[in-house]
C-alpha cells in the first residue's frame, strides 16, 4: 500500500526513499495477486506475480484477468467499511467493460447496467468496470453522483425544487443545454453527465424506460399518497474509483438495493435535502409548537413505513435497518470465522433511526482502510470541467459543490468527512447467493 508516512531519517537508519509510481504498483500488485490465489486456492501465485512484474516494467500498469477483476470488485465491497450490507458482497455481479472508454458508449453501458441491475425489480448487486487509469492515459469518469438523480433547481429568491443535494451538477447539466422539467419538478430526471479523460463534459438522457421509480403511498393514511412523493428503485453509486492491486477504474458505477431508512429518514426527512417531515406531521394531526411532542420522531416512522410499503407493494426489493443489522453482525462473525478482520465505520452503519434498537448500535468496532476498495474521487480541477458552454457562461458552477455534488450516501451516513466513503448494501437474493454462501462457510 503506498506509504504516507515520513521515511526514517534517524542515524541507525537508511534512508528511505519515495518509491516510484511504478514501484508503488508493484508492490500493490503483488498485495492483491497475492490475496486473489490465497483466498482462491490457487497454489503459489509466484508465476503471475513475475508475469505482471514484466508488464508493469514494461508499461508502467497491468490487465487484470477477468477472475482477478471480479475478485478484486467484490473485496472492494467487502472492505466498505462504511457499508451494512456486505454480507453478500460475494454475490456482486461484475461487468466487464474495461475496453470502454467513450462518453457515448459509457453512457449506453449505463443504460445496460440499469436495466439488468433493476430486474423488473429482483434488484442485482452489480458493478460495471470501465477503462482503467493507464500512466499516459486516465480513463474516463462519471460526473453524476448516481446513474439516477433528481434535479434541484435554484430558485430566485433562495430555496430549491427538487434534490438539494443535485444543486450543482443541475446548474451544470443546464449549462450544456439541458432543458430541465418545464415546469420543473420535485422529481425530474437529470441526464447523466460523463467525461472522457481531457474532454468536456457531455451530457445523455437515460430512456424512461430504464428507469424504475416508485410512487409511495402509506398503507392507513390515504392523504399521504398526495404529497406526490416517488423514489427510484436502484441507487447506482457512479462517482467513486475502484481500486485493486494499484490499478484504478475511475468510473465503475455499482449498486445494491435500498434499506428503507437511506429513504424515508435521509432523502425525505433531512432538513437539507426533502424536508417532508413537518408536512406529514401536521397531516397526522400533530402539534409542532415544541419540539417535544416529538413530533418529528412520529412522522420519521410513519414516512419510513410509508417507504417499506410502498416498494413492497410495488415488487421492488428494499431491505429493512432492523433486518439489516441483523445481517451485518452475521457478515461480522463469518469474516471473523474466515480469519479476516472486518473494518467498520460505527457512524455509517449504524441506522439513522430507531438506532440503539437496532444490535449494531450496542457495540464497537475497528476501522481501517485495506484495497481493493471504493473511494471519491478527488476534486475535479476547474479546467477538466470547462465545457464551451460553461466556459461561456458566467455563473460557472461551483467546483467546491461539484467536488461534493451528493452525498449520495447521506442516508447511512450521519457524520460526513474524509475521502473514503464506501457504500452498498444488500438484502438476501435468489437463492443462489445462499448456495454460494454456505460455499464461502465451507
Ligand atoms: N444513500 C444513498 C441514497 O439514498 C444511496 C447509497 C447506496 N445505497 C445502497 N443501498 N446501495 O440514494
Amino acid at each position: 500500500m503506498a506509504g504516507s508516512t515520513l521515511p526514517d531519517f534517524s542515524p541507525s537508519a537508511p534512508i528511505a526513499y519515495e518509491s516510484s509510481a511504478a514501484d508503488r504498483v508493484q508492490e500493490s500488485a503483488e498485495q492483491f495477486i497475492t490475496l486473489f490465489h490465497a483466498e482462491n486456492n490457487l497454489g503459489s501465485p509466484d508465476h503471475r506475480i513475475r508475469q505482471v512484474r514484466r508488464e508493469i516494467e514494461f508499461s508502467g500498469s497491468y490487465w487484470h484477468t477477468p477472475a482477478e477483476l471480479a475478485f478484486g470488485a467484490r473485496v472492494a465491497w467487502r472492505n466498505s467499511s462504511r457499508c451494512i450490507g456486505r454480507l453478500y458482497w460475494h454475490s456482486l455481479r461484475v461487468r466487464d467493460c474495461r475496453e470502454i472508454s467513450a462518453a457515448a458508449d459509457i453512457a449506453a453501458e449505463a443504460v445496460t447496467h440499469l436495466r439488468s441491475a433493476t430486474n423488473g425489480g429482483r434488484i442485482r448487486p452489480q458493478i460495471t468496470v470501465f477503462a482503467p487509469d493507464a500512466p499516459d492515459q486516465p480513463g474516463p469518469r462519471i460526473i453524476s453522483s448516481q446513474l439516477i438523480r433528481y434535479a434541484g433547481y435554484e430558485l430566485v429568491g433562495g430555496g430549491v425544487v427538487g434534490d438539494p443535494s443535485n444543486v450543482a451538477v443541475t446548474r451544470l447539466a443546464r449549462e450544456l443545454g439541458w432543458p430541465g422539467g418545464r415546469p420543473p419538478g420535485r422529481f425530474d430526471i437529470l441526464p447523466l453527465l460523463v467525461q472522457e479523460a481531457g474532454a468536456p463534459v457531455t451530457m445523455h438522457e437515460i430512456p424512461a424506460d430504464a428507469i424504475l421509480e416508485v410512487g409511495i403511498e402509506h398503507p392507513d393514511y390515504r392523504w399521504f399518497a398526495n404529497l406526490g412523493l416517488r423514489w427510484y428503485a436502484v441507487p447506482v453509486i457512479s462517482d467513486m474509483y475502484l481500486e485493486i492491486g494499484g490499478v484504478r477504474y475511475p468510473a465503475a458505477p455499482f449498486n445494491g438495493w435500498y434499506m428503507g431508512t437511506e429513504i424515508g429518514s435521509r432523502d425525505f426527512g433531512d432538513a437539507g435535502r426533502y424536508d417532508e417531515l413537518r408536512e406529514i406531521a401536521s397531516h397526522m394531526g400533530l402539534s409542532t409548537a415544541t419540539d417535544r411532542t416529538l413530533w418529528k420522531d412520529k412522522a420519521l416512522t410513519e414516512l419510513n413505513l410509508a417507504v417499506l410499503h410502498s416498494f413492497d407493494a410495488a415488487g421492488v426489493a428494499i431491505t429493512d435497518h432492523h433486518t439489516e443489522s441483523a445481517r451485518f453482525l452475521q457478515h461480522l462473525e463469518r469474516e471473523e470465522r474466515h480469519g479476516r478482520g472486518c473494518p467498520v465505520d460505527w457512524s455509517w452503519i449504524v441506522p439513522p433511526t430507531a438506532s440503539s434498537a437496532t444490535p449494531v448500535f450496542h457495540r464497537t468496532y475497528t476501522d481501517f482502510d485495506q484495497t481493493p476498495n471504493f473511494y471519491r474521487h478527488p476534486a475535479p480541477a476547474p479546467a477538466s470541467l470547462a465545457t464551451p458552454a460553461s466556459l461561456a457562461a458566467p455563473a460557472e458552477p461551483s467546483l467546491r459543490e461539484l467536488a461534493q455534488p451528493v452525498d449520495e450516501l447521506a442516508a447511512v451516513c450521519p457524520h460526513q468527512g474524509g475521502e473514503h466513503v464506501p457504500h452498498l448494501r444488500m438484502i438476501e437474493e435468489q437463492g443462489g447467493v445462499e448456495r454460494q454462501l454456505s460455499q464461502l462457510d465451507s
